[in-house]
């Protein structure tokens, strides 16, 4: 059996792309691994967030969880500052990991450029996203596309650890899905769909309303040659929507295009929003259920004890190994 560990950070609402991109493959590796999701609420707050939003922001991701298909007696649900080894350990990656390396993330360079002030935790997010993978022994990482760089940098960490103090770190691999690894927004296609860009229409939260969700995309950025065909380059819409649609139903973008041929855009894209309208709606029913319920905090007090037990024991080894 194998461990599996993948964290969500609570920093606004879910997006299709953390859905498709991470949680849809969460659920299908509940059943044959040892799993662990976390809620990275420390990783959130390396940019400003407003105290009772980001309150309201953890519950809502634990709702979510459970809301599309995670189930707790199988893994792990917790949030990531209930485990305090998270932090003690990340203390002890940023003692591995050099500037130059950390200031060479692409995430780094796009979050912080422009900006006047910048924190210094933004720098030293990837050794803390090393110390939560690190601490579970984790053999495989199920992450979207945009986190294969800090996945590489975890497994340098690791590396030099072993080799430096004593081999005591699992090097993880990197589980990038085939379809969905990289939803894009719908207003402009070229830049990934992110809960962080401020203009709404550019993604589809998980929580959006079936109207609202057909109208974000009906005014999807798309092209003018009127042909629905998977082309990245010259029609990144068409084909943002044609991934979109065959990470939901499974079928093949070839199968897509073959139903589609000879149809314009109008009826591609009605269809598009129906497929997603129908996979969020019984995500969207659990969610409510469950949102104000007691049993979501003791789903979090549950995950966060059999968290910190495994974390603890891999903390403990690690101190020893640098001599804490
Ligand atoms: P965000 O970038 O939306 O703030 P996180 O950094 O919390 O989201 O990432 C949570 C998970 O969702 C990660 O595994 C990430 O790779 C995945 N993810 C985020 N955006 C996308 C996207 N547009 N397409 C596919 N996967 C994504
Ligand atoms: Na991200």
């Amino acid at each position: 059996m194998k461990t599996v560990f993948s964290g969500i950070q609570p920093s606004g609402t879910v997006t299709l792309g953390n859905y498709l991109g991470a949680m849809k493959h969460f659920v299908d590796m509940q059943e044959d691994n040892q799993c662990y999701f976390c809620i990275v609420d420390q990783h959130a707050i390396t940019q400003p967030q407003d105290r009772l939003k980001l309150r309201e922001n953890i519950r809502s991701l634990a709702a979510l969880y459970v809301a599309v298909g995670l189930d707790p007696e199988k893994a792990v649900l917790f949030v990531q500052s209930e485990v305090p080894a998270h932090a003690q350990l990340g203390w002890m990656m940023q003692c591995v990991a050099y500037i130059g390396e950390l200031e060479r993330m692409t995430q780094f360079k796009d979050k912080s450029s422009g900006k006047e002030a910048v924190s210094a935790s933004l720098l030293t997010y990837p050794p803390l996203m090393a110390a939560d993978i690190l601490l579970y022994g984790t053999n495989v990482v199920p992450v979207g596309e945009d986190q294969k760089q800090h996945l590489e940098l975890t497994r340098n960490l690791a590396e030099r650890f072993n080799k430096k103090y004593n081999d005591i770190f699992t090097v993880p691999e990197v589980q990038i899905p085939k379809e969905g690894a990289r939803i894009m927004s719908l207003t402009d296609p070229t830049s990934k769909m992110s809960k962080s860009n401020p203009n709404p229409k550019s993604y589809i939260s998980i929580l959006d309303e079936p109207q609202t969700i057909r109208k974000k995309i009906k005014s999807a950025v798309t092209d003018t040659e009127g042909t629905v065909r998977y082309d990245k380059e010259q029609k990144p819409g068409v084909a943002n929507l044609l991934t979109i649609y065959s990470a939901i139903t499974g079928e093949s973008i070839a199968t897509l295009e073959e139903r589609y041929h000879g149809k314009g855009y109008g009826d591609f894209k009605a269809d598009v929003a129906e497929v997603v309208v129908n996979a969020l709606e019984p995500i969207q029913e659990k969610y409510n259920e469950l949102i104000h319920s007691d049993k979501l905090d003791s789903i979090l007090d549950d995950g966060a004890a059999r968290a910190n037990t495994q974390a603890v024991r891999m903390l403990h080894k690690a101190e020893r190994a640098m001599g804490l």
